[in-house]
């Protein structure tokens, strides 16, 4: 593979930012402007210098984009003369191909690998909206909170809030804004449940992982030997757990 087919076609600024290996490097340019075509020809260029392809983790906030990137990182490669291993997406083989993912898939697979080590069994279901709600319905129902006096969805905002400023039922009077007390009633019956049932919501995905690579360093050795490259697209798009969970997956030099 040469240097020369791998920023071919971008420009100056573009090439500098593919060359950028080393630390942190933050790239910002206008909408349409080749951000994401910088991230693919960088995944190559690190493939190039000798990086092995499974260190490198790209992360996306959407399936169609992660899947975009996996089929132009593929085709870049290919046209260079590497022909990349397929794997599957329930795939835990890191070591031969480039992770890239949503930041949700990737909280997925951290559970599965990990969860045991926060009390989530690997078998866990991940809920969707109308069993949240049906879920905090039951915990408003067991608190004797009328649904009229505070509406599940707001006790489904308020839970969530908590979880993206990574705040577990015990922590979350922390969150800025005041809240009645039975909100934060509500969370400490709804994570009960959550862990009772073995079930995850979407937000678990992020905080979830967070917490074991905060808690447990042997899993926080792990990830940090295997993800050596990281790159986030769309990374002005970032909440607070997401950032947390990405500095909690690079080593620190
Ligand atoms: N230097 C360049 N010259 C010409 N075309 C380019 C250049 N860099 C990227 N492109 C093309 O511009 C289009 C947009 O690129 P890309 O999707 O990478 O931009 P982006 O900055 O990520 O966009 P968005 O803001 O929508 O995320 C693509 O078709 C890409 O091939
Ligand atoms: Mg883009």
């Amino acid at each position: 593979m040469n240097h020369t087919q791998i920023s071919h076609g971008l420009n100056n600024r573009q090439t500098e930012a593919v060359k950028s290996v080393f630390g942190e490097t933050l790239v910002i340019a206008g909408a349409g402007s080749g951000k994401t075509a910088v991230l693919t020809r960088r995944c190559a260029y690190l493939i190039a210098e000798g990086a092995r392809p499974g260190s490198i983790l790209s992360l996306t906030f959407t399936n169609k984009a992660a899947l975009e990137m996996n089929q132009r990182i593929r085709k870049l490669l290919f046209e260079l003369g590497y022909d990349l291993p397929f794997v599957p997406a329930w795939s835990l083989d890191y070591a031969n191909s480039p992770l890239f993912c949503t930041f949700h898939s990737l909280g997925v697979r951290l559970l599965r690998e990990f969860g045991d080590l926060v009390g989530i069994p690997k078998a866990f279901t991940i809920l969707d909206k109308d069993d949240q709600t049906k879920l905090v319905k039951t915990c408003q129902k067991e608190l004797n909170i009328d649904p009229k006096v505070m509406a599940p969805s707001y006790a489904i905002h308020f839970i969530s809030q908590c979880k993206q400023d990574l705040l577990v039922a015990a922590d979350s009077h922390k969150i800025a804004q005041d809240y009645l007390p039975i909100f934060h009633q509500v969370y400490k019956a709804y994570e009960a449940k959550c862990r009772a049932n073995a079930v995850v919501d979407f937000d678990d995905l992020i905080l979830q992982p967070y917490l074991v690579l905060r808690h447990h360093p042997e899993a926080r050795r792990v990830c940090q030997n295997r993800w050596l490259h990281i790159q986030v697209d769309e990374f002005q798009d970032i909440n607070l757990a997401q950032f947390e969970l990405v500095a909690m997956l690079y080593k620190k030099m």
